[in-house]
């Protein structure tokens, strides 16, 4: 996957304006993120289709890091009726907006939200009563926002909170590997908006401003 640079800011000017979101939130209203995401990012429903196709729809135990809208836990709880799944995010509107998606959809008795920081479970797993001896791990575009030193705890995290036979399903941006590259994402992402009816520059005004990493400064 092509670096989708959710947190880019739209323009120095646009930004003194513009809302402290935590990283990740992408949109100023999350109201927004559900259409916007799809108009900004290629493929978002066949992503996450595919990280859910790779779950067994039997009885197991799954974590989701850093839910968002919920959009990931909608279609594994369609997909699988007897999964429970427990779904992590520190931003508390996400948070409820999954929830009431998930309430809406029939799925809130399989389904757990929490607000926490996996970055804080990833150091000290004690603290946040997120459990353990999960089946699967599942996340999306959720933990690009740690830095490379966080994300190897978080995954060594991970492995001690799996089953033995345990899977981690992880769908999140690279950066290109090369300029050339970056020209070649940039491209892809430019034809892909335009297909969708608008532009870059467009989607960019619904955008808040964060920091690339860590937790905000302010919350809404
Ligand atoms: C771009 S959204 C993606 C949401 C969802 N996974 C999806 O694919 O639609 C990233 C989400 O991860 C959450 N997030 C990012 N870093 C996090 C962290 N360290 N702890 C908890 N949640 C985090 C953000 O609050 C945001 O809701």
């Amino acid at each position: 996957m092509s670096d989708t640079t959710t947190n880019q800011h739209p323009s120095e000017s646009t930004v003194s304006t513009k809302q402290q979101l935590f990283p990740g939130e992408v949109f100023a209203n999350t109201t927004d993120f559900d259409t916007g995401i799809r108009q900004l990012l290629p493929r978002y429903d066949e992503m996450l289709n595919v990280i859910t196709q790779c779950l067994p729809t039997t009885n197991i135990r799954i974590l989701e890091l850093g839910c968002g809208t919920g959009e990931l836990s909608l279609k594994v709880l369609n997909r699988c009726p007897e999964v429970q799944l427990v779904a992590i995010d520190y931003s508390p509107r996400m948070l409820q907006y999954a929830k009431r998606k998930i309430e809406a959809a029939g799925y809130i008795d399989r389904w757990t939200g929490i607000e926490a920081d996996f970055g804080a479970w990833a150091n000290n797993s004690d603290k946040l009563k997120i459990g353990s001896g999960f089946d699967a791990c599942v996340s999306s575009l959720a933990i690009h926002h740690l830095t490379d030193e966080m994300k190897l705890r978080l995954f060594q995290r991970i492995r001690a909170s799996l089953t033995p036979n345990g899977w981690f399903w992880n769908a999140d941006p690279l950066l290109p590997e090369s300029p050339a590259l970056a020209e070649v994402y940039q491209a892809i992402r430019e034809e892909w908006v335009t297909q969708q009816g608008t532009t870059v520059a467009e989607i960019r005004t619904r955008m808040g401003t964060s920091n690339t990493q860590g937790t905000p400064s302010k919350t809404s």
